[in-house]
C-alpha cells in the first residue's frame, strides 16, 4: 500500500521524508522517491526496490538540501514496479510535483485528452495524469487550480502537491484514501499514516473525506472540495510508535479485520458501470469468442484462497451454468487434470507467490489453458505469469491469518461471475443489477458486522479453554464454515473441524458430546430448515451451539444457546458478512490463549516452498 510524506519547515526535508517513509515500510512497497525544493528548482530522486536504494542515491555529495518536499513509497497498481513508475511525478515542465495514493479511475480518458494537447507521459501510472492536468488547468492560483482539478478526476485519492509557481506551500487532498496533517512549531507535515510523523509531532488533523489542506511552515488551513473553509479539531496521538503502525490496534490481524469495509470498497471501485447495471473488467483481455467457448472452469488455490474459491465455484455456476471444480493446488498440480483450450483456470492467491499455486498455474499454461489470476500483489509471480489478472486491492496483509484478502477475493469472484454471465449473455444476466446493488452495500454491512466484536470477545473467553470445536453449515454456509475453522485452528491452536451440516450423521456425530462448542452458520434461506434439523441433532447430544444468523431470525433464537446476529444481506452474498464474526472469534480466542496472533507457530505468510 502506498505511503505519502510531505514536509514544510526549517529542517532538512530529505531527513524528514526518508525517516517518515521508513516508518511506512511495514505497509509494503516496491519503489520510493522524494522531491525537494532546492535552489529555486525541484530536485527529484526515485528508485525501484527498497528505501535503502533511494537513501544511497541521495547520500554524501548527492544529498538534496531544502526544507520543503514530498515523498512516497509505491505499491504498484497501474504499471509495474520501476524507476519511471515510482512517485513523485511531474508534468512536462516540472512546474507541478505530486505524490498520489489510490486510483484515478478516469485516467485513461484524461491521458488521451492531455496527450492530444501535447503532453508527454513518462510513466504507465494513473497518477502522472494529475501533474499534467494541474499544469493544463493552471489558473494563476495554486489553490484554485487544485480545486478545479479535483472536480475532473474520479476515483479514490490522497494527494500531496507542490508547485514552482507558489513555493513555500504544500497542498494535500483527501478523497476516500486516508491522509493526515501533522502540526508542528514552525513546520507542518502531510502523511498517509500517523507513524510517519510521530517522531516530530503528536498533534494532527485527520482530514475528512473530500477535504483539502493548504500548508505553509506556520499555518494549516482546511477546505472542502469546492473551496469553503472547514474547521478541524486537533487530535492528540497517545499511542506508541509501534501501536501507531497498527493504527492503534493491538495486532495487525485486528487492524486488517477492521479495514474490510474500506478494502471491499476498493475492490468494487471502477468495476461497476455508472448506471449500476453492469460489471466492468477492463483488465480482462480475452480473445474474441473465448467467453462463449469456455466449457469448464478450474479454480485452484491453497488455504484461505481455496475457501474463497469454494464460494466462487457456487457463484460462477449459478450465474453461468458452467461446471466449476475447485481444488487445492498441491493436489491439482500432480493429478494430471483434464484441461483443454476451452478450460478456464482461475488461480486465487493473496501473495501471488504460493509455490503450489504457481506450479498449478504453470502446468495449466503448458497444457494450453488460459489462466486468470486473482491476487492482491501487483508485480507478483502470479500477476506476471497469468494471462489476465484481477487485483483485489485489499492493501498489504501483514498478519499471517488472512482476513481482508479473503473478503476481497470473494467480492472479486462475485464480480467475475457476473461479468462472465454478461459476456456469455446467460439468462441470469437479469439478476446482475440487483447483485451489484447488494455488492455496493457490503462495505456498510461489513462495518455493521464488526459491531459484534464485544459480544464475540466475551464468547471467545469461554471458548478458549476448550480443546475441540466444530463448525457446521450448508451450501455457502459450509464454505464459510471451512474458513472459520481454518482461522480458529491456525491462531488459537485448538482442534477445530468444519463439516457440511448434513454430513455429520455419517460419522462425526460420534464426537459430539456435552458442552462441545458447535458454531453453526445459518444464512442460506433455501437450506434453513435442513440446517436447523442438524442443529437439533447436536443439541440433542448437549453440544453448546453458537449460531451466526441474520438479525430478526426468531426461530434460531429458540434453537441454540447463543446467537451472533449479522445484518441481513442477499444470502448469495452472505459469506462476505458472515465470515467477519468468525474472524473476530479466532482473533479473540488466540488473544485469550496468549498466542502470537500475527505470527502463529509453524506458519509463514507466503508459502514459497512445496
Ligand atoms: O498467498 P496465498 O493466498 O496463495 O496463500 C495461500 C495460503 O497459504 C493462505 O491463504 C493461508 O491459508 C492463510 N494464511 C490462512 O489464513
Amino acid at each position: 500500500m502506498c505511503g505519502i510524506v510531505g514536509y514544510i519547515g526549517s529542517k532538512q526535508a530529505q531527513d524528514v521524508l526518508l525517516h517518515g517513509l521508513s516508518k511506512l515500510e511495514y505497509r509494503g512497497y516496491d519503489s520510493a522517491g522524494i522531491a525537494i525544493f532546492e535552489n529555486g528548482g525541484v530536485s527529484l530522486k526515485k528508485s525501484v526496490g527498497r528505501l535503502a536504494n533511494l537513501a544511497e542515491l541521495v547520500d554524501g555529495p548527492d544529498r538534496i538540501t531544502g526544507s520543503q518536499g514530498i515523498g512516497h513509497t509505491r505499491w504498484a497498481t497501474h504499471g509495474r514496479p520501476s524507476d519511471e513508475n515510482a512517485h513523485p511525478h511531474q508534468d512536462g515542465t516540472g512546474n507541478f510535483t505530486i505524490v498520489h495514493n489510490g486510483i484515478i479511475e478516469n485516467y485513461m480518458q484524461l491521458r488521451e485528452e492531455l496527450t492530444a494537447k501535447g503532453h508527454t507521459f513518462l510513466s504507465e501510472t494513473d497518477s502522472e495524469v494529475v501533474a499534467h492536468l494541474l499544469d493544463d488547468m493552471w489558473t494563476g492560483n495554486f489553490f484554485d487550480t487544485v480545486i478545479a482539478v479535483s472536480q475532473r478526476i474520479h476515483g479514490a485519492y490522497a494527494l500531496g502537491i507542490m508547485t514552482k509557481h507558489e513555493p513555500g506551500k504544500l497542498i494535500a487532498v483527501r478523497k476516500q484514501s486516508p491522509l493526515i496533517i501533522g502540526l508542528g512549531e514552525g513546520e507542518n507535515f502531510i502523511a498517509s499514516d500517523i507513524p510517519a510523523i510521530l517522531e516530530y509531532t503528536r498533534n494532527v488533523y485527520i482530514l475528512d473525506d473530500g477535504e483539502i489542506a493548504v500548508l505553509t511552515a506556520d499555518r494549516v488551513e482546511t477546505f472542502d472540495l469546492v473551496g469553503n473553509p472547514t474547521t478541524k479539531e486537533v487530535y492528540e496521538v497517545t499511542w506508541s510508535a509501534s501501536a501507531a503502525e497498527k493504527g492503534g490496534y493491538e495486532h495487525f490481524m485486528l487492524k486488517e479485520i477492521h479495514e474490510q469495509p474500506r478494502a471491499i470498497r476498493d475492490t468494487l471501485t471502477g468495476r461497476i458501470s455508472e448506471d449500476g447495471q453492469n460489471v466492468v473488467f477492463d483488465e480482462i483481455n480475452w480473445p474474441a469468442g473465448f467467453a462463449e467457448k469456455i466449457d469448464r472452469v478450474h479454480i485452484v488455490a491453497c488455504g484461505t484462497s481455496w475457501h474463497a474459491g469454494m464460494v466462487g465455484k457456487q457463484a460462477i455456476e449459478r450465474l453461468t451454468r458452467i461446471p466449476v471444480d475447485c481444488e487445492v493446488a498441491s493436489e491439482y498440480r500432480y493429478r494430471d487434470p483434464i484441461v483443454t483450450e476451452n478450460t478456464l483456470i482461475i488461480v486465487i492467491t493473496q501473495s501471488g507467490e504460493t509455490a503450489d499455486t504457481m506450479a498449478a498455474l504453470r502446468e495449466a499454461k503448458l497444457q494450453g489453458s488460459r489462466v486468470l489470476a486473482i491476487t492482491n500483489v501487483v508485480g507478483s509471480s502470479a500477476a506476471r505469469e497469468a494471462d489476465d489478472v484481477i487485483f483485489t486491492w485489499a492493501g498489504p496483509e501483514i498478519s499471517v491469518a488472512s482476513t481482508k484478502a479473503y473478503t476481497t477475493q470473494l467480492v472479486s469472484l462475485y464480480l467475475f461471475a457476473g461479468w462472465l454471465a454478461q459476456e456469455r449473455k446467460t439468462p441470469f444476466v437479469s439478476e446482475i443489477p440487483s447483485i451489484l446493488s447488494g455488492l455496493q452495500q457490503l462495505p456498510e454491512l461489513a462495518a455493521m458486522a464488526l459491531q459484534t466484536e464485544s459480544e464475540i470477545e466475551s464468547f471467545a473467553k469461554n471458548l478458549a479453554d476448550k480443546e475441540n470445536a466444530f463448525f457446521i453449515g450448508r451450501g455457502l454456509d459450509y464454505a464459510v464454515s471451512l474458513e472459520g475453522s481454518l482461522k480458529l485452528k491456525e491462531i488459537s491452536y485448538m482442534h477445530v473441524e468444519a463439516y457440511a451440516a448434513g454430513e455429520l450423521k455419517h460419522g462425526t456425530l460420534a464426537l459430539i458430546v456435552e458442552d462441545i462448542p458447535v458454531i453453526a452458520v445459518v444464512t442460506q434461506e433455501s437450506l434453513y430448515e435442513k440446517t436447523l434439523s442438524n442443529i437439533k441433532e447436536v443439541k440433542a447430544r448437549d453440544a453448546f451451539v453458537l449460531a451466526v444468523a441474520f438479525e430478526g431470525d426468531e426461530e434460531i433464537q429458540k434453537s441454540v444457546d447463543q446467537v451472533i446476529t449479522i445484518p441481513r444481506v442477499d444470502p448469495f452474498l452472505a459469506p462476505v458478512i458472515a465470515v467477519i464474526p468468525l474472524q473476530l472469534l479466532s482473533y479473540y480466542a488466540s488473544v485469550v490463549r496468549g498466542n502470537d496472533v500475527d505470527n502463529p507457530r509453524n506458519l509463514a505468510k507466503s508459502v514459497t516452498v512445496e
